[in-house]
């Protein structure tokens, strides 16, 4: 089935020294200007660490490579005395997208349902696209939201990808029970390897890969492999 439009979200967590950085845009440049891939139905985003975001924009726009930008989380409070938190609207001329709910911010920093309402509600107003992500097809989404990542906890970071045909049911329940449009971003082990079986299910409107996203050359393939669609 041919899609308007599949994103590819990667999320580098907590990684990358600014060095890291300035050589993963050169190399990710030079694979690019060998191969370029970007199709119009594909856009990448990538999440980045907030320390990251000024030098990475000069590089896409030096390199004019085809990425757009994110973040992995933002504040659940609007401004003002919340020593070391990072707010939206402080965001809000740097990126596009954040991660909201990850897994990991679920489990290590014990973020509940309603400090994640609160984040979207702030991301909104902000004017940066929220990505929530959800373990399963029946975690609560708030109403704002129109992208969701569904993560399952045991594909992150095992190597273990949900096969593409379950991942599209779980899309499928997840659209069916909201009462408006919404896109699926299936995340959990997507590689080079897998990431078009994913792109051509019917309900999954995107990939969001980690380990994928970190190396050039990998992130690169799996840009080439998802435009094959
Ligand atoms: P992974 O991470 O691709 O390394 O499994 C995905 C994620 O946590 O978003």
């Amino acid at each position: 089935m041919k899609k308007s439009q599949f994103y590819v979200i990667g999320n580098w967590k907590s990684n990358k020294s600014i060095d890291d950085v300035v050589v993963w845009c050169q190399d990710f440049a030079t694979l690019f200007t060998r191969e370029p891939v970007m199709t119009e139905t594909l856009k990448v985003v990538l999440c980045v660490p907030f320390i990251h975001i000024s030098t990475i924009k000069s590089l896409i726009a030096l390199n004019r490579l085809p990425l757009r930008l994110g973040v992995q989380t933002v504040s659940s409070f609007a401004q003002g005395a919340y020593t070391g938190e990072v707010s939206a609207a402080m965001l809000k001329d740097l990126v596009e997208y954040t991660l909201i709910g990850h897994s990991e911010r679920r489990n290590y920093f014990k973020e509940t349902d309603q400090d994640l309402g609160e984040k979207v509600k702030q991301t909104k107003n902000a004017g940066i696209e929220p990505v929530y992500c959800i373990p399963n097809e029946t975690a609560f989404i708030p109403d704002q939201v129109n992208f969701v990542g569904y993560e399952p906890v045991w594909a992150i970071g095992t190597g273990k990808a949900e096969s593409p045909e379950n991942a599209n049911k779980v899309a499928a329940a997840i659209k069916a029970r909201a009462n408006r449009t919404l896109r699926v971003i299936y995340g959990g082990s997507v590689t080079a390897d897998n990431v078009a079986a994913y792109a051509t299910m019917e309900h999954i409107d995107g990939v969001l890969p980690g380990g994928a996203s970190l190396k050039p050359d990998t992130f690169h393939r799996l840009i080439v492999n998802a435009s094959h669609i």
